[in-house]
């Protein structure tokens, strides 16, 4: 975004060439190239004119704007959970804020704090850039992987284009024509024609390819970037799982090497990266900045005009806890790293690469132990971890599965998202752990090979308790169960007919679910100290299966965005699970549904959780883990 701005001098140019020589198509489309400019989705904004910065505290909730001049806070601006994306308007000090829990996309005017107006998404809003006038914004909706068009005058949705799945990263080339997109788990990139909403070119990488969440474009050379890391999921032990990339795309359709994926963990010859989160360019293209929010650290490139190297070796630096976001002034005299874990930003020389300020953009909301929790939880670094590939939320990001099902010791294991973890122990397919504290064992394992977070006797995963010998590995555990169930979109107007005639069945005698799936959290998995496990016929689909054949009983609240499905990850599709995958009724009877029976049964399994199930809980006297 920073790097959009440069001129608009330039622009004004470019506009009237335009007119002179529209019909010469072949010409614009090169020149296009040369001029066009990266505008990419970040948690961090800076204006055109160079004056403000603004940043989005996910935990806080709220968007903070910093006065570039004075190096000061000048506000900060509730705005609802967990906000995502951020942009300024076009030239403008109007802001344009995704809020990933609550659906809406906020505007707010960064000069006074005043809330413009409101656009009501479908689900999950996650990357936002704004046009180059500010007339309108692009949203990335990471469910159900939509872009959604958005006119900044009216605050209407103008369009949905459905292109791909859990789409987060989006940047929008000077041209104001194209859009680019990411998938978070896959990395796959689309350049999307704004007029037709038509996916134009597409750019896939490997199928380890993961956890790509922004996209940057170079602002002369027909080049995208985009950091992610490669999940290998037959290999589940710590030097070679998670490694950290960044990928190049060459963005000329079906000229040279089109993707290249550069490694970050030997980038720099002296330590290994983690967790790449963000990148941004420098006006000039000269420079790569990339944020690494597993080893708290930066790695500075040279960009090579070479269509080969693409990316050198300049500079290293350490950062502060959990590097989110980087931008650089439209100058290009200093950069900007947003450390989410310190609730700062932190202001840099681009020449000495020295700190010049540390700006407190909001204030710690988490309370000390689930901020310890959390740190460690993001962190490639000792005392979790060995050899700093690897952090727990290299796959469970931010509580979210990382969309993998892994090849683990005991069989196939699919990644389970943390939503309501806290009123739903024991924990795992197999309910071979009771509390986050035997995470313990992971962490001194193969996996993570960490000095780890207790002195002292170990117990095993099952039986004594972990509880209570180790702050930090009790605030690892507060962290990890903070996460909450967010409502389904497909109920925002109740359930439909067809998910209510799925509900009868659900609760039928007929089809039996309800044996199991009980409760307010349709689970008899509760933290009550009792381990219950049923045999529903699905271990024989994986013959390398150890523990089975009995496990846990999922809840089935949040189902309609965790696909794939069942402990070995193997049904793609709710559908699938019921009827594929259960073999000879053992889970639940399902043979006898009719095909529109089998529909209605996943429209009511799609619209869960429908309402907040945590009144009802406590009402039943249940109560959740704390740590
Ligand atoms: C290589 C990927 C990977 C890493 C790294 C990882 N996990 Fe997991 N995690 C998984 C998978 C796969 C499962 C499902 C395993 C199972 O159920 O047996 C899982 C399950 C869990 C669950 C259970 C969730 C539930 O609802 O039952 C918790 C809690 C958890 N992990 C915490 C952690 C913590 C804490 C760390 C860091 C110490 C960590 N994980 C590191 C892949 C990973
Ligand atoms: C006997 C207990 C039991 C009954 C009855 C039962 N389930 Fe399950 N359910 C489970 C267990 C245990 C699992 C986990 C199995 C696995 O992963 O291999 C599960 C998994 C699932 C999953 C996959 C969840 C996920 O996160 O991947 C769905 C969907 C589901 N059940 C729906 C149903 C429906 C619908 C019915 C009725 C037709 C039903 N179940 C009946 C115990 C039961």
């Amino acid at each position: 975004m920073s790097i959009a701005r440069s001129g608009s001098a330039i622009r004004s140019i470019i506009r009237r060439a335009r007119i002179v020589v529209a019909t010469a198509s072949a010409w614009l489309l090169m020149f296009v190239h040369v001029a066009s400019a990266g505008q990419s989705n970040s948690l961090m904004d800076i204006s055109s004119d160079g004056k403000l910065l603004a940043c989005s505290n996910r935990d806080s909730g709220t968007v903070s704007v910093v006065d570039l001049e004075t190096q000061q806070k000048l506000r900060e601006v509730r705005v609802g959970k967990h906000p995502e994306g951020v942009s300024f308007l076009g030239e403008s000090h109007n802001l344009a804020v995704a809020i990933y829990d609550e659906d809406t996309v906020v505007f707010l005017d960064a000069d006074t704090g005043t809330r413009l107006g409101e656009t009501d998404v479908f689900d999950e809003p996650y990357g936002v850039v704004s046009n180059s006038d500010g007339t309108r914004v692009f949203v990335t909706l990471d469910y159900p992987g939509q872009v959604v068009e958005i006119d900044t005058e009216s605050y209407k949705s103008l369009r949905q284009f459905s292109e791909g799945q859990f789409l987060r990263g989006i940047a929008i080339a000077n041209d104001n024509l194209t859009l680019y997109s990411t998938e978070f788990y896959s990395g796959r990139v689309r350049r999307i024609a704004i007029d037709s909403g038509k996916t134009i070119d597409q750019w896939s990488g490997p199928s380890s390819d993961n956890l790509s969440r922004q996209i940057t474009l170079h602002p002369q050379r027909p080049k995208a970037y985009l950091p992610h890391i490669r999940s290998r999921i037959t290999a589940a032990r710590g030097a070679g799982s998670i490694f950290p990339y960044v990928t190049v795309v060459d963005t000329r359709a079906g000229e040279g090497k089109r993707r290249r994926r550069i490694p970050m963990d030997s980038f720099n010859n002296r330590s290994v990266t983690a967790n790449p989160w963000e990148t941004a360019v420098s006006p000039d293209g000269s420079t790569l900045y990339i944020v690494f929010s597993g080893t708290d650290d930066l790695i500075i490139a040279n960009v090579i005009d070479d269509d080969y190297r693409e990316l050198t070796f300049r500079a290293f630096a350490n950062l502060g806890h959990n590097p989110r976001a980087v931008r650089v002034a439209p100058d290009g005299k200093r950069f900007y790293i947003y450390n989410a874990l310190d609730f700062e930003v932190v202001v840099y020389d681009v020449t000495t690469r020295r700190p010049l300020a540390r700006i407190a953009v909001t204030e710690n909301p988490l309370g000390d132990e689930v901020l310890q929790g959390k740190r460690l939880f993001y962190s490639a670094l000792q005392p979790m971890v060995g050899r700093r590939w690897i952090s727990c939320s290299s796959c469970h990001p931010d509580g979210q599965p990382d969309g993998r099902t892994w090849h683990n010791p005991e069989g196939l294991r699919n990644t389970q998202s943390f939503a309501g973890m806290a009123w739903t122990h024991p924990i795992h397919w197999s309910a071979d752990r009771d509390e986050v504290q035997d995470f313990e064992h992971t962490i001194r394992g193969q996996l993570m090979q960490g000095r780890g977070l207790l002195k002292g006797k170990l117990n095993p995963p099952l039986g004594t308790s972990n509880r209570g010998l180790s702050k930090s590995l009790d605030a690892l555990a507060a962290y990890s169960n903070t996460h909450e169930f967010t409502l389904s979109p497909y109920a925002k107007n109740g359930l439909s007919e067809a998910a209510q005639r799925g509900r009868k069945l659900f609760l039928s005698t007929q089809t039996g679910c309800a044996k199991c799936h009980s409760g307010p959290f349709l689970t008899d998995s509760l933290p009550n100290g009792e381990i219950v496990r049923h045999d529903v016929g699905t271990a024989v689909d994986d013959p390398d299966e150890k523990l089975g054949p009995t496990f846990d009983t999922p809840t089935m609240l949040g189902l309609y965005r965790t696909a794939p499905y069942l402990h070995h990850g193997k049904a793609q599709t709710l559908e699938e699970a019921l009827t594929t995958y259960n073999h000879d009724d053992k889970h639940g009877s399902t043979s006898q549904l009719s095909k529109p029976q089998v529909a209605d049964l996943v429209e009511f399994l799609k619209s869960l959780p429908y309402e907040d199930p945590v009144p009802k809980a406590k009402a039943a006297g249940l109560t959740k883990i704390t740590n």
